[in-house]
Parts: structure tokens; C-alpha cells; sequence
């Protein structure tokens, strides 16, 4: 992910999310040395378009997976699962042994994904969304 994706990512995000990030927050992530983010693009029309994008941090063997979105036209079609295999390979390159996450309780798409890679529901943080808990998942790599 570039500076030049952002608007379109923010495009995906506030359709993606009830609290979405902001721009000031994506533009933040692509200035973290520990963030590590990724777009995914495919051809439509002639030209490449955004289908979904992933932000992960990497610190000393964790990793910390804080966002991913698909384009609500490309859910279904294996999107997610090919930033996740990418992000967890470069996960494994930078000697990861634990990925974190945290899922709303009600979000059951992000939920069957996760456990469709081993990830383990740990525990809950209440109200973390401020309107809903979150399921923190942990996967061992
Ligand atoms: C969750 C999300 C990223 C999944 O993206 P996607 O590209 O549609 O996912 P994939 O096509 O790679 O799906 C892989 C597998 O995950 C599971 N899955 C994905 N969406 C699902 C759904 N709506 N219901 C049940 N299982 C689902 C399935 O096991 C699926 O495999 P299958 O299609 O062969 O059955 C997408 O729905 C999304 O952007 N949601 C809004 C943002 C969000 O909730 N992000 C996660 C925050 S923690």
C-alpha cells in the first residue's frame, strides 16, 4: 500500500466497517516501521482496481493483524485467503512464532476465516468496539 491507495482503500474501509479508519490512520500505518501494509489489485475494466488490503505489525516474533478488508463486489472469490498466505509467509520469513487478532463477536465472516487457518479464540476484551466485545484469536505459527 502506497499513499496514493489511500482514498480508494478509505472507499472499501467505510463500506467494510462500522467504525472505519481514517485516512490520518492508514497514512500512519505506511509511516510505522513495524507496519507492514499490502493491497491487493485485479483488473477491471482494462485497469487495476483495489479488491482488499491487509495491515499486520511484526514485533519481536508477534505478529498483531489490525485490519483487512475485501471490496464488497470480491468477497467469496478467495481474496482475504490470498493476502492472508502472502502475510503469513512473510510472517514466518521474519521469524513470527504468534499472530494476534481481534474479531467482533457478531463479525461470523472474519470469525470462519481465522479458524479456516487454525486460529484459536483465546479470550475477550468487553466492549472493546466501544458497542461490542472482541474475540482476541491467537494462531501459532
Ligand atoms: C472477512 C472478509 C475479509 C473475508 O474476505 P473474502 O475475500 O470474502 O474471504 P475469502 O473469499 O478468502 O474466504 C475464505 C474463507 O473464509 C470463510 N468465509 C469468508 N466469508 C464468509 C462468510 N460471509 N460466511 C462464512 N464464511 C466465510 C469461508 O470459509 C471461506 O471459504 P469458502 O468461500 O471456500 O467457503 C470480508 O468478508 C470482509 O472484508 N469483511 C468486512 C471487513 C472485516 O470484517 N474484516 C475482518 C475484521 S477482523
Amino acid at each position: 500500500m502506497t499513499d496514493s491507495d489511500i482514498d480508494e482503500v478509505l472507499r472499501i474501509e467505510q463500506q467494510s466497517f462500522p467504525t472505519p479508519w481514517t485516512w490520518t490512520m492508514f497514512d500512519g500505518e505506511l509511516r510505522n516501521p513495524v507496519s507492514s501494509a499490502y493491497t491487493l489489485k485485479v483488473m477491471r475494466d482494462g485497469a487495476p482496481v483495489i479488491a482488499g488490503y491487509m495491515i499486520f505489525w511484526v514485533v519481536y516474533g508477534e505478529a498483531h493483524i489490525l485490519n483487512i478488508a475485501v471490496h464488497p463486489d470480491y468477497r467469496r472469490q478467495g481474496i482475504a485467503k490470498t493476502l492472508l498466505d502472502a502475510a503469513i509467509e512473510e510472517m514466518k520469513r521474519l521469524l513470527v512464532y504468534e499472530v494476534f487478532l481481534e474479531v467482533r463477536r457478531s463479525n461470523e465472516a472474519a470469525r470462519a476465516l481465522y479458524r479456516l487457518y487454525g486460529f484459536k479464540e483465546s479470550f475477550e476484551r468487553k466492549k472493546y468496539y466501544g458497542d461490542e466485545d472482541a474475540i482476541v484469536m491467537v494462531l501459532d505459527l
